[in-house]
């Protein structure tokens, strides 16, 4: 029996879009058509009621008293809830306890949500949530990661990774620097808002429609708040407007909130948030404050850190032990630290619950090492590129500080040949000849990499199922556990399914995702999506096959061997029977067309307590080289051109991989550049839309962008067709742009000093970084003619 096995390169074909080719995604043309249907599309059923919630004044407060009776008198009005009325669970912590779906005695960030209002109208909703008076006794606040650290507030334990002893390593370095960084944190600003559709079901139970990133978890909370059985609720999501990890666990209050008014009311509740209501309201991506301790050789190769990350986690655990956890993973990125402490903090504070975001803390743990490995540069001499290239991993120095090895070394001969295309060395010489003689500005260079490591942290959530269906035409229905929310997703799942039965892609179909034709799915997060849901489909498809194999072998009496699936025909023996009738011929000898598939990654591990285990199956890779441009007497700055060389092992998908690089980098550029959280002292979010929140646009792209995949590079690991994941990992290629901004201001002190340029680097944080370069030469000059 010829079988296609698991993981094997793929057969040459002439079946038009299986794995490995380029094709659109599905939704493409109704995405730019705008017929692509999102939540609030949807034809309202009758009766339709709209939510809105009533928000907290104060930062920490107990409630003392909450008169609604003017919400209730509003004109529209039908329903007022508060956490009084909620027949089940109160808590809707989705790993730990700390989120009340509404606020019970106890407020702990200005915008948590006390009430609930459903009436005939958004607008009606909304206006009578303003009404209500609420008396607060004031409690005491603490809004910054300083000051969590300095009452030791934490909403989840602190945690170290070590090895060896980077402390005696650190006291016999030759050399040794040190330095902290503040990180910015970073607003989700999916173009569809949070959103839930939500209709009562002829028994208790109810129907969710809604965008969530983690359709499962939603179907389990609006159980628990409503004290029901997990069966009588159904979640589905046909897909996200965009959701980048502020959609895992965020979705799932809302629907809870509508599924409680509909238990109130026995109607269908929408509910929708406006975007100022949504950024104050919805956790963001963790800003962080980092510190560092590193000891070097004078070439600037590292041999003891002691590094530690501490994440603004808000008030509830939400996902942070998990993120602080990846930014302890990442505080190496790509470099053997040899003696190492990493150890992190989640501090609490009265701010809302920072959540998961591109990256998930890897980001942030990766700004402390990038940031120290330019100032070692700078201190030894030496280009940044060549004390980069002498740190990275490779065999002999190849096991992180938490114990994996790693086992696929892709960085050196990657980052080697982005130094070759990016034309490295040549533009570093003109940019030096630039500097010296332009009056007033400046060119930078930097070329980074990323190592990300690919699993859920988390062991139990890499698993996936699928459930695929081949119909009497021949045409096949695909359903998995996980969303889509713009990544290409379906129609990569798509690609393998064509692939295992070698028709042409146009004759699958990936059906929206629900809760009730696969259960019990993770989150699609993690960059995992394809890597869990193209395996589970794989292996569904793998069962069909096998039973279509065994009858074609026994109807058209051959051996199994000889069957083989091909440019849309079976070939049974010497006869070739197109892929429809051969499907009609197997249903009339009532052979199953239909099965559920399963995936669970193997060779992972991680034991927390000791900090050391294996906890990615595979790391993805990629560099980036920025040159950005410098005015020195505004700090306003431009990226000029980028190049990209990203590992996507062998791509499912390259111009959907394409795709999620491009617009990883740019969404990673907006964090590091423009995009900037403010908060006032007392703790209230002060950039509510985008008029004060700048996303980066169309013209911020660099006008020279050049994105190339990594050919030839198959992933070690058995994952599907030995693709590697790509969701997160690109966004983490834009700090080859703060680090080109930090190259331009230390060409004013010829490299001697390297300012420190804490993120989001808006022009205001570069001039500033400009003129402590300049006041640096000034002193520098002051003193060599002391010293004549
Ligand atoms: N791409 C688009 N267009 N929209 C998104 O919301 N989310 C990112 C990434 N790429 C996102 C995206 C995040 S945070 C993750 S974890 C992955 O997609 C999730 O999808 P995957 O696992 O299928 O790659
Ligand atoms: Mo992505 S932050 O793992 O949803």
């Amino acid at each position: 029996m010829r079988r296609l096995p698991l993981n094997s390169p793929q057969p040459p074909h002439s079946v038009r879009g299986t794995a490995g080719s380029s094709v659109q995604h599905d939704s493409a043309w109704k995405h730019v058509s705008g017929q692509a249907r999102y939540i609030d599309d949807m034809p309202e059923p009758e009766g339709l009621l709209h939510a809105a919630a009533g928000h907290s004044e104060q930062t920490h407060a107990r409630i003392l008293s909450m008169d609604l009776s003017a919400v209730r008198a509003y004109p529209g009005v039908v329903a007022v809830i508060t956490a009084q009325d909620v027949p089940g669970h109160i808590d809707i912590g989705p790993v730990f306890p700390g989120d009340p779906v509404l606020a019970d005695g106890l407020v702990e960030h200005v915008g948590q949500p006390l009430f609930a209002v459903a009436a005939t109208s958004h607008e009606a909703a909304r206006k009578a949530a303003r009404l209500a008076r609420v008396d607060y006794d004031p409690l005491p606040a603490q809004i910054t990661v300083e000051q969590a650290l300095a009452s030791q507030s934490f909403v989840r334990p602190s945690r170290t990774h070590l090895r060896g002893n980077p402390d005696s390593a650190l006291k016999q370095a030759a050399n040794r620097l040190s330095g902290s960084q503040h990180i910015g944190g970073q607003e989700h600003f999916y173009l569809e808002g949070q959103a839930c559709l939500v209709e009562p079901t002829e028994d208790a139970g109810v129907f969710v429609h809604t965008s969530s990133q983690h359709p499962t978890e939603v179907q389990k909370l609006v159980a628990e708040v409503l004290g029901l059985p997990i069966h009588e609720i159904q979640a589905e999501v046909r897909r996200m407007g965009g959701g980048f990890g502020g959609k895992e666990t965020q979705a799932a209050p809302l629907a809870c909130v509508a599924a409680l008014l509909v238990r109130a009311t026995g109607r269908p509740v929408k509910y929708r948030l406006s975007r100022p209501d949504d950024m104050v309201q919805t956790g963001k991506r963790h800003d962080f404050y980092n510190t560092w301790d590193i000891g070097f050789d004078d070439t600037g190769v590292i041999s003891a850190a002691d590094i530690m990350v501490a994440g603004r986690c808000g008030f509830s655990p939400d996902l942070s032990d998990a993120i602080v956890d990846r930014a302890m993973f990442h505080a190496d990125n790509a470099y053997y630290l040899d003696h190492a402490r990493v150890t992190g903090h989640r501090c609490k504070t009265h701010t809302v619950s920072n959540t998961a975001f591109r990256g998930f803390g890897g980001p942030q743990g990766m700004m402390v090492i990038e940031q120290a490995m330019d100032d070692i540069a700078c201190q030894v001499g030496r280009d940044p590129l060549d004390v980069c290239l002498d740190n990275l991993y490779r065999p002999g120095r190849d096991t992180t500080q938490y114990g994996q090895t790693i086992e696929q070394h892709v960085l050196p001969e990657l980052m080697r040949s982005l130094e070759q295309s990016s034309d490295y060395r040549q533009r570093r010489q003109a940019i030096q000849a630039f500097n010296r003689t332009h009056p007033v500005l400046r060119r930078g260079l930097a070329l980074t990499p990323v190592k990300f490591g690919i699993s859920f942290t988390a062991k139990h959530l890499n698993q996936a199922g699928a459930l695929v269906h081949i119909y009497t035409d021949g045409s096949i229905h695909v359903n998995h556990g996980g969303t889509e929310m713009g990544q290409g997703l379906y129609i990569k799942v798509a690609q393998v399914v064509a692939t295992a039965f070698q028709v042409d892609l146009d004759r699958i179909k990936v059906s929206a995702t629900r809760t009730d034709k696969v259960p019990n799915t993770s989150p699609t997060a993690a960059s995992s999506g394809s890597d869990l849901n193209g395996m589970a489909a794989l292996n569904a498809c793998e069962t069909i096959r096998a039973g279509l194999t065994e009858f074609a072998a026994e109807h058209w009496q051959v051996s199994p061997d000889s069957v083989r699936f091909e440019n849309n025909t079976v070939h049974v023996g010497d006869t070739a029977v197109p892929w429809a009738d051969f499907v009609q011929t197997a249903y009339m000898n009532r052979i199953p067309l239909s099965s559920s598939g399963f995936y669970a990654t193997p060779r992972i591990h991680f034991d927390h307590d000791a900090g050391q285990g294996r906890p990615f199956l595979y790391y993805a890779n990629g560099a980036a080289c920025s040159e950005v441009i410098v005015d020195t007497l505004t700090g306003e700055y431009r990226v000029v051109r980028t190049d990209i060389l990203h590992d996507v092992g062998r791509s499912l998908s390259p111009d959907i991989d394409l795709g999620q690089i491009e617009g990883g980098f740019i969404q990673g550029m907006g964090w590091l550049t423009t995009e900037e959280l403010v908060y006032s002292a007392e703790g209230r979010l002060l950039t509510t839309g985008p008029a004060t929140y700048k996303i980066p646009a169309v013209s911020d792209k660099p006008p020279d962008f050049r994105v190339q995949l990594l050919p030839e590079s198959p992933n070690r690991e058995a994952t599907v067709f030995h693709s590697k994941a790509v969701g997160e990992p690109p966004l983490m290629l834009a700090i080859s742009v703060w680090s080109a901004l930090r190259d331009a201001v230390a060409s004013i002190t010829d490299h001697r000093y390297c300012a420190p340029l804490d993120t989001p680097a808006t022009p205001e944080r570069v001039l500033a970084a400009v003129t402590e370069s300049q006041q640096w030469v000034a002193e520098a000059n002051r003193e060599a003619v002391a010293d004549e």
